[in-house]
């Protein structure tokens, strides 16, 4: 598990980036008040998606306003592609904690 940033370092709907063994992972603090980490890169044309925005579960890309499931990683509105990998998060009392290893897409 990697340092990915401390609980109120992250406002609630936006993200904080870190580095993956895969690549950049984006760390979302959900307006439902859980915390999940996905691909910080759109599989659509790449745009950082920790520049974007999420609510209810679900991450806005903020290129093309494609939409992911933040838990899956499932592609839920086009132009959103393909899927996002997810990672495993736990949360240390006042740190989030994320799994650089990316888990399998379902
Ligand atoms: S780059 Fe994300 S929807 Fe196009």
């Amino acid at each position: 598990m990697i340092f990915a940033a401390k609980v109120n370092d992250i406002e609630s709907g936006r993200a904080v980036k870190v580095a993956g063994t895969a690549g950049d992972i984006a760390v979302f603090r959900d307006t439902t008040g859980d915390f999940f980490a996905v691909d910080d890169k759109c599989a659509h044309l790449g745009a950082s998606l920790s520049q974007g925005t999420c609510a209810d579960g679900v991450v806005e890309c903020w290129l093309h306003h494609g939409l992911y499931s933040l838990s899956t990683g499932e592609r839920v509105k086009y132009p959103a592609s393909g899927f996002l990998h997810t990672y495993d998060i736990e949360v240390r009392d006042d740190e989030i904690w994320v799994n650089p290893e990316p888990n399998q897409p379902a």
